[in-house]
């Protein structure tokens, strides 16, 4: 079965063909975030402009990547949601309009079942059931995953997400937009020891998470100093330093709690080195088998919607004629196709 994927939940415009024999035959992923980091965030009626602008050329150039004829299509997966309401309907729009006109059926997929699925686009892929760590700029998530739509949810931020924290910090630090690896590069320069903040809701039992502590030392330290490059520098490390740390000891109790042998590690902050890292050392020292996907398909991307997609309609799941969109919309909620 060979699927076209679009996503425009957010600020990116990805488009990919995932073919369930042959594997990822092409994909493409526009970044609006030039265009929003003059405005320190994303503002979601530009999105939405852009996204129309963006897709349907990057159909073009992706069926031709792919040497693709639209008659050689099964479906079109699109994301239907959690996302923003204007840039979903977008994709939605559009990916339930090609479908109709090339008479294939078209499915709805959940933003973050792409971001959950597509560390089996690598060829180290993990089998069923494993560990989930899902952390994005909306989400940070632990879940139990025993099949596709099979998800049990162990813990999650009961405030921030610790993508949207790495993004506010970098805000305090004057840094760009995406927050994430501008906080990770200023880290980099940062002197050990200088700050120490809360690793929060370690100290008790339990899998939730809370990164608004966090983001609030960051605050006082951003004003109880100067802001010069070197201390930039040493809030981000100890930033980041203590973000990753906090999931790392969530992971390794959610391990312990469920017995997995299987972590995967997905979503946007799942690109960070130090993450990626710290977590290679826990699984190595448990005898735990790490996944993620390569970074470019950490972040959003159409390609994780093709294959989630493409998993999707092959179990004969489709959606009808009416498209929608779910700006919220909970991955428990989902079921089994
Ligand atoms: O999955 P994603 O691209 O979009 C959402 O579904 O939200 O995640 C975006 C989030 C942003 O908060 C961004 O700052 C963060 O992922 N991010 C990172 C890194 N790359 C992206 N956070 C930490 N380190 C990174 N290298
Ligand atoms: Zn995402």
């Amino acid at each position: 079965m060979r699927v076209l994927g679009l996503e425009t939940s957010c600020d990116d415009t990805g488009v990919a063909v995932f073919d369930t024999d042959c594997g990822l035959l092409a994909h493409k992923l526009y970044s609006q975030s030039q265009m929003h980091a003059e405005y320190g965030g994303v503002v979601p009626e530009l999105a939405s402009r852009d996204h129309i602008r963006k897709l349907l050329p990057l159909v073009r150039e992706v069926l031709a990547d792919a040497k693709v004829a639209p008659s050689d299509l099964d479906g079109v997966a699109y994301t239907m949601g959690p996302g923003l309401a204007g840039a979903l309907l977008v994709g939605a729009s559009i990916g339930r309009s090609l479908a109709y006109a090339w008479g294939i059926p078209a499915v709805g997929v959940h933003h973050m079942e792409g971001h959950l699925l597509a560390p089996m686009l690598e060829s180290d892929a993990p089998a069923f059931p494993f560990l989930a760590l899902l952390v994005s700029g909306g989400h940070t998530l632990l879940t139990d995953v025993r099949a596709v739509g099979d998800y049990h949810l162990l813990g999650e931020s009961v405030d921030d997400a610790v993508g949207e924290a790495f993004d506010k910090t970098a805000k305090l630090l004057d840094l760009d937009y995406p927050g994430g690896p501008a906080i990770a590069a200023a880290a980099m320069h940062g002197t050990p020891g200088r700050f120490r903040f809360p690793r929060p809701m370690t100290d008790r039992p339990g899998l939730d998470f809370s990164f608004s502590g966090l983001k609030t030392a960051a605050l006082t330290a951003t004003q109880q100093n100067a802001l010069d490059a070197r201390t930039i520098g040493d809030i981000a490390y100890a930033f980041q330093e203590a973000a990753v740390d906090t999931l790392v000891i969530k992971c390794a109790r959610a391990l312990e709690q469920t017995g997995h042998t299987r972590l995967v590690i997905a979503g946007g902050v799942g690109a960070n080195v130090l993450l990626r890292a710290r977590l290679t050392e826990h699984c190595a020292k448990t005898n735990v088998h790490l996944y993620y996907p390569r970074p470019l398909f950490c972040t959003d991307n159409g390609a994780m919607i093709a294959y989630a997609g493409a998993l999707r309609l092959r179990a004969g799941q489709e959606e009808g004629l009416a498209f929608g969109a779910r700006a919220r919309w909970s991955l428990m909620d989902l079921a089994v196709p």
